[in-house]
């Protein structure tokens, strides 16, 4: 890769805590006096909020392979417009959600399998690059407890389309995960995000150490 930034990004179930711990990562960068931006897919720019709109929205019935297109669309441009100039600038990219996440989520919970890959390597490919992220911190949960807290605090967010997909949907996208996890061994980090809000900080604190300090 060209530039001299850091790619950083969350990933992880419904409800394991990526916004959650977001908020925390940019009080401790801005601490360390960090020159960061904090984003989240899909979304992030005008017209990747509108595609997130569209995908979220619960009275869009759509193929799984349409949803992955919708989403492989919004994320290059998120990273053309808004990813790639901060990294060139040197700057940190915290991201929620990335190419992981439609690999678990469409590849795995969809069963869309390899397609889902083809997709995302065109949508991260900028002048020849893909675009990789430094490290996923990826925040393991089972779904019971994910779901449990999205739907326990409605406060948070609202329920989307994705949330009401039946247990053995995100039973897949779980079980995705880890064996990303493995495939993709040195991009991974993983916390166990079970545990309380400052456990699972302490951690990500560590990583954020060790990737940038
Ligand atoms: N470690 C934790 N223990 C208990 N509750 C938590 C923890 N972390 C976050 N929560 C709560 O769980 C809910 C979901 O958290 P959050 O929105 O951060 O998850 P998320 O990973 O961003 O979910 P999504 O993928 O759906 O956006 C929120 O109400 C939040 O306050
Ligand atoms: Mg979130």
């Amino acid at each position: 890769m060209e530039h001299s930034g850091k790619f950083i990004v969350l990933e992880g179930p419904d409800g394991s805590g990526k916004t959650t711990q977001i908020a925390r990562i940019e009080t401790y960068l801005r601490e360390r006096g960090a020159d960061f931006i904090s984003t989240r897919e899909p979304g992030g720019v005008q017209v990747a909020e509108k595609i997130r709109s569209v995908i979220l929205d619960v009275d869009n019935a759509m193929s799984g392979l349409t949803e992955c297109l919708l989403y492989a669309a919004a994320r290059r441009e998120h990273l053309m417009q808004k990813v790639i100039p901060a990294l060139e600038q040197g700057k940190i990219v915290i991201c929620d959600r990335y190419v992981m996440s439609s690999l678990s989520y469409q590849g795995y919970g969809r069963e869309l399998g390899e397609a889902v890959l083809d997709i995302n390597k065109r949508a991260i490919n900028v002048d020849g690059v893909e675009y990789w992220p430094s490290m996923n911190i990826y925040l393991d949960v089972t779904p019971e407890v994910g779901l449990q807290r999205i739907h326990a605090k409605h406060a948070g967010r609202e329920i989307n389309r994705l949330d009401l997909e039946a247990e053995d949907f995100h039973r897949r996208v779980r079980e995705g995960y880890l064996k990303l996890m493995a495939e993709y061994e040195g991009q991974f980090t993983m916390i166990d995000a079970s545990r309380n809000e400052e456990a699972v900080f302490a951690d990500i604190k560590g990583v954020l150490e060790k990737l940038i300090f």
